[in-house]
């Protein structure tokens, strides 16, 4: 079953804890988090701290996208917090094996994320060691971006990698999703689909993740 992961980029920071609580109810698989730094990405957000005090909130799982440079500085503190899965980004990690097996080794599930520029074969000797690979749809930094459509192609290529290599891996899309384009990106082969301004830029989000769930299922 594909799965819907709201990001809280475009949710009411004010009111944080009540947002998710409501995509909770909404019928979301996952909470989203996108961690940056202002220096890998141009954008500041949020840290462990807020995500500590978060999961108090929920008992879904905490999806942890860190769009951050030096990320081995600051994992431990990320599943401190209560991450369940952490997504590292290959252009921003020196020694991509050593960061994924110290996220395993602290007991939580690890990704690899790749930019829309960046192409597949960076993660092709990573993926055997990794639950999840995050294919970015747009360029990193902010929510509410238009999907880069000619991605798509690395989806598909991607998904015939992993059913080759890596079966049990996942595919997260993050990116512009929307209830327009989200049908063609399952089939293009993600199982997770990240969807920021698309749930919390409209008033009733029972109602879109429900649209959302309809489409997936035909997938
Ligand atoms: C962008 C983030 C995304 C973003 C998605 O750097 O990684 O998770 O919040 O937001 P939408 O769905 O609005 O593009
Ligand atoms: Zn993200």
């Amino acid at each position: 079953m594909k799965k819907i992961a709201p990001s809280i980029l475009s949710a009411d920071f004010s009111r944080l804890a009540e947002e998710i609580s409501a995509v909770e109810e909404a019928g979301a698989d996952l909470i989203h988090i996108d961690v940056m730094d202002g220096h890998f990405v141009p954008n500041i957000t949020i840290g462990s701290g807020v995500i500590a005090a978060l999961r108090k909130t929920t008992r879904l799982p905490f999806d942890v996208h860190l769009m951050i440079e030096n990320a081995d500085r600051y994992v431990e503190s990320f599943v401190q917090a209560g991450s369940d899965i952490i997504t590292v980004h290959v252009e921003a990690t020196q020694h991509l094996y050593r960061t994924v097996t110290m996220i395993r080794e602290l007991g939580v599930k690890v990704g690899v994320s790749l930019n829309p520029a960046t192409p597949l074969g960076q993660v092709e000797e990573i993926l055997t060691v990794v639950d999840q690979l995050l294919i970015m749809t747009v360029n990193p930094g902010f929510g509410g971006q238009k999907f880069i459509d000619s991605v798509l192609s690395k989806i598909r290529r991607a998904k015939e990698l992993i059913n080759a290599i890596a079966p049990n891996v996942l595919i997260e899309v993050d990116g512009g999703v929307t209830l327009d384009n989200m049908a063609t990106i399952a089939a293009a082969g993600a199982d997770i689909l990240v969807a920021g301004a698309a749930v919390f830029g409209h008033g009733n989000y029972a109602q879109t993740i429900g649209k959302m769930k309809a489409l997936l299922i035909t997938c």
